[in-house]
């Protein structure tokens, strides 16, 4: 598609779809003309992520993501590196060398949920109740049937509100009693006497529940799977961490990226590799496809572990870069380092069968035997 068609209009959704990593890159980067306001429905514009940091332009979007910020500073960050280093202690500790383990039950799924619990400050009684509703949050429909999809959504009306029932209970807490959590921190930041409302605090929590765990799930599932199928990479970082274990993950983001694709509705004309695209259109932008355009990356179909520079666009690009970024490499390095030191060596088990998440959006695993 990057040679032949860079840039087509799908005809069944209705969409456009850019596939060149230069395009992509505009697409992303260009705010004024490609805005984050979507949501084409009005039953969709009342779901607490159509509100949220993610879907809104400037100026509201600058405005918001200045508050919120101040929970992701590099000094919280820090901070919370002991809590996550005792969190995969505790998931890798009862896994066996030698025997078979499917690693995204026991491992890379539980781990992003558990940390966002901690870090916001959710009782670790309530963390099986929060998981639940998080795996919720995240479902796919199992088939495009009316009645599945009318299930579905009305599971996932439920899940919101039960989410904001008990988030508006623990921000009352905070108020009360702030601690070292990124709730206690929202409730108080504030910018020239600007405050989050409850409501836009609630809508931020329920985003980082949809927007960071199903995609660090499958940064560290995507990332363990192309050790395996390049084990001569696997003994380089694992020989030398402290030269390579940033730089691997980094490529793990670009050559299996999480994320495939983020949309975009165009609020004027514009041309992208010579095509007209009308204004009002969805725009699709590919970075799935852009992370491996050869004319940005050497040997683009090739895992490298020490590939430098690596500017790819897995976390986006522009004012909506991922918020969450410095967390989710720093969880990835914790948990990869845990795995290199318990696991030298380790192989994709004889009985598994690969499950890819049927989705356009994610792009991961269901499971991975090991
Ligand atoms: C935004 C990917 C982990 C929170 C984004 C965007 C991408 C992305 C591509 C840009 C969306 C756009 O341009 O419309 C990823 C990947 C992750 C990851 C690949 C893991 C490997 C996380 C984590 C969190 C998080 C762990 C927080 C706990 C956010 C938020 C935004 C965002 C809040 C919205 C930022 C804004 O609109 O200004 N992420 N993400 N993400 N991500 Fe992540």
């Amino acid at each position: 598609m990057r040679e032949n068609e860079p840039i087509r209009f799908d005809e069944y959704r209705q969409v456009w779809d850019v596939f060149r990593y230069e395009d992509v890159k505009t697409v992303l980067e260009k705010k004024d003309i490609f805005s984050s306001n979507r949501s084409r429905n009005a039953e969709r514009e009342k779901s607490p992520i159509e509100q949220s940091l993610i879907s809104i332009d400037p100026p509201k979007h600058t405005a918001m993501r200045s508050l919120v910020n101040q929970a992701f500073t590099p000094k919280a960050m820090k901070s919370w590196e002991p809590r996550i280093v005792r969190i995969a202690d505790d998931l890798l500790r009862p896994l066996q060398p030698g025997s078979e383990i499917e690693v995204v039950e026991a491992l890379t799924y539980p781990l992003p949920v558990l940390v966002i619990a901690e870090l916001m400050g959710v009782p670790s009684d309530d963390q099986a109740k929060f998981k639940e509703w998080s795996d919720w949050v995240v479902a796919g429909p199992k088939d495009n049937s009316p009645e599945e999809l009318q299930k579905l959504a009305q599971n996932q009306m439920r899940t919101y509100q039960e989410l904001h029932n008990y988030f508006a209970g623990i921000i009352e807490k905070k108020k009360l009693d702030p601690a070292d959590d990124i709730i206690s921190v929202l409730t108080a930041s504030s910018i020239d006497g600007e405050k989050l409302t409850d409501e836009e605090i609630i809508g931020f929590c329920i985003l980082l529940l949809v927007a960071g765990n199903e995609t660090t799930t499958n940064l560290l599932s995507n990332t363990l799977y192309s050790f395996m199928e390049y084990p001569d990479q696997y003994r380089k970082v694992k020989n030398d961490p402290d030269r390579f274990l940033k730089t691997a993950v980094e490529e793990g983001l670009r050559f299996r990226s999480p994320v495939q694709s983020m949309s975009r509705l165009t609020k004027e004309d514009v041309v992208l590799s010579g095509q007209h695209i009308p204004k009002g259109s969805f725009v699709f932008a590919w970075m799935g496809s852009a992370n491996r355009d050869e004319t940005i990356f050497k040997d683009a179909h090739t895992f490298m572990i020490d590939r430098k520079p690596n500017p790819h666009l897995a976390f986006g690009k522009g004012i909506h870069f991922c918020l969450g970024s410095p967390l989710a490499r720093m969880e990835a390095e914790i948990v990869l380092k845990g795995w290199m030191d318990k696991f030298p060596d380790f192989r994709l088990s004889s009985s598994h069968e690969l499950n890819p998440i049927e989705s356009t959006f994610v792009y991961g695993l269901k499971e991975l035997k090991i």
